[in-house]
């Protein structure tokens, strides 16, 4: 349950943003961008400046302040919490560190069954400052939806066993391929983890929550189904009852995007190299789904913008629900005034 009175959820599920996950109808399109708070707002980046990344995500007055910022400027239909997928990981005991320009960086890959119990389940008190920001957020945000999210399994794992990121995945797969026994039981420790830290925004009060499995697409279908599906299916199912719709989302994943169905979501995120009406052919009808407009195109020119947005409505259209987002990311170098621009004419656009 979350702690907020029954008037405000009743508003917030009655936000275009909840209603276009469960494939209700809506007033107009929800809007919201993934990364929309961070590099590409000055107000960002001044408010970072001599702040580490996991110290901000630490500090309640912060998070809120950066996760309000694009919600102010942009009049988008859901507010992202400001936080990074491997504050649970650090929480959990795991040194690592955000390096800008980089991303995760851990000191010890965990790669021995030593390594896996480095990696502690969690309790909410762990994550407490993350449940302090959503309960000031919830506050500050009335009819506006927060949207919690975590890492999946699979996407946390490839940064534990790399150490970093990585474009080959070499060592994440070769444990995967060749110790199959480690490989469960560290995605099984993730995906425990990614409950606790999910389960604990939800009862802070956030009305939706993103499953981010950025990386999966590195995968063939036969080794996501096999190695990765039954670690995010069990995330989500026991988040089934929990009320708050169920969004997964990952980069390159045309030929996953049936088995990501399957996995649990209310709703599939697709990125910008698979046209909105093919994703619901595979998905299927039951599944609303969310995207897909290629973060580069804001590069392009306002012409160039709305006719690709345009595009994304029409082919979101074969879908019960759609929400409208980028294919991935806010580029850091990206014209926060495009974006603002970008949510207006989706309103405009899509109002009924
Ligand atoms: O606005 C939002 O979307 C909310 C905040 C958010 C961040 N990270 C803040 C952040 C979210 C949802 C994430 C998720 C995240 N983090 C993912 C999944 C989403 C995706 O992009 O696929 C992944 C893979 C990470 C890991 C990570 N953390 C990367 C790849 C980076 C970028 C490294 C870089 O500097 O280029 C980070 C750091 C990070 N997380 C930043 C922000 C705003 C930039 C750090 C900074 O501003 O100094």
């Amino acid at each position: 349950m979350s702690w907020h009175d029954g008037a405000v959820t009743t508003v917030l599920n009655d936000s275009p943003f909840v209603r276009a996950c469960r494939g209700l109808d809506v007033p107009h399109t929800p809007v919201w961008f993934m990364r929309q708070a961070g590099r590409s707002l000055p107000e960002y980046r001044k408010i970072r400046e001599g702040i580490g990344m996991l110290d901000s995500c630490r500090r309640p007055d912060l998070v809120t302040e950066i996760t309000l910022q694009p919600v102010r400027r942009h009049n988008v239909d859901a507010a992202i919490l400001f936080s990074d997928i491997v504050v649970p990981i650090a929480a959990a005991g795991i040194d690592l560190d955000i390096v800008p320009g980089t991303g995760p960086v851990v000191a010890e890959p965990v790669r021995t069954p030593a390594g896996i119990e480095r990696l502690r389940q969690i309790t909410p008190d762990d994550v407490g400052f993350v449940a302090e920001s959503v309960r000031l957020l919830v506050k500050e945000l009335g009819g506006t939806p927060l949207i919690g999210f975590a890492g999946a399994p699979f996407t946390l794992a490839s940064y534990l066993i790399e150490g970093g990121p990585s474009r080959t995945y070499l060592k994440t797969k070769a444990m995967m391929y060749g110790e199959p026994a480690l490989w469960n039981a560290l995605l099984s420790r993730l995906a425990d983890i990614t409950l606790t830290f999910l389960r604990t925004q939800i009862d802070a009060g956030v009305s939706a929550v993103q499953l981010f499995d950025s990386w999966a697409g590195a995968l063939s279908e036969a080794d996501y189904r096999e190695h990765v599906l039954p670690h995010s299916s069990r995330v989500l199912a026991g988040l089934a009852g929990a009320g708050v719709p169920r969004i997964h989302f990952g980069v390159g994943t045309a030929v996953l995007l049936e088995a990501m169905g399957e996995a649990g979501a209310d709703v599939v995120g697709v990125d910008w190299r698979t046209p909105l009406d093919r994703a619901t052919k595979v998905i299927g009808p039951s599944k609303a789904v969310q995207g897909n407009l290629d973060p580069a195109v804001l590069f392009a020119g306002r012409e160039v913008v709305e006719r690709e947005a345009r595009r994304v409505l029409e082919q979101g259209r074969a879908a019960p629900g759609h929400v409208f987002n980028l294919g991935h990311g806010v580029m850091p170098e990206t014209d926060p005034d495009a974006l603002t621009r970008l949510v207006a004419f989706v309103h405009e656009t899509s109002a009924r």
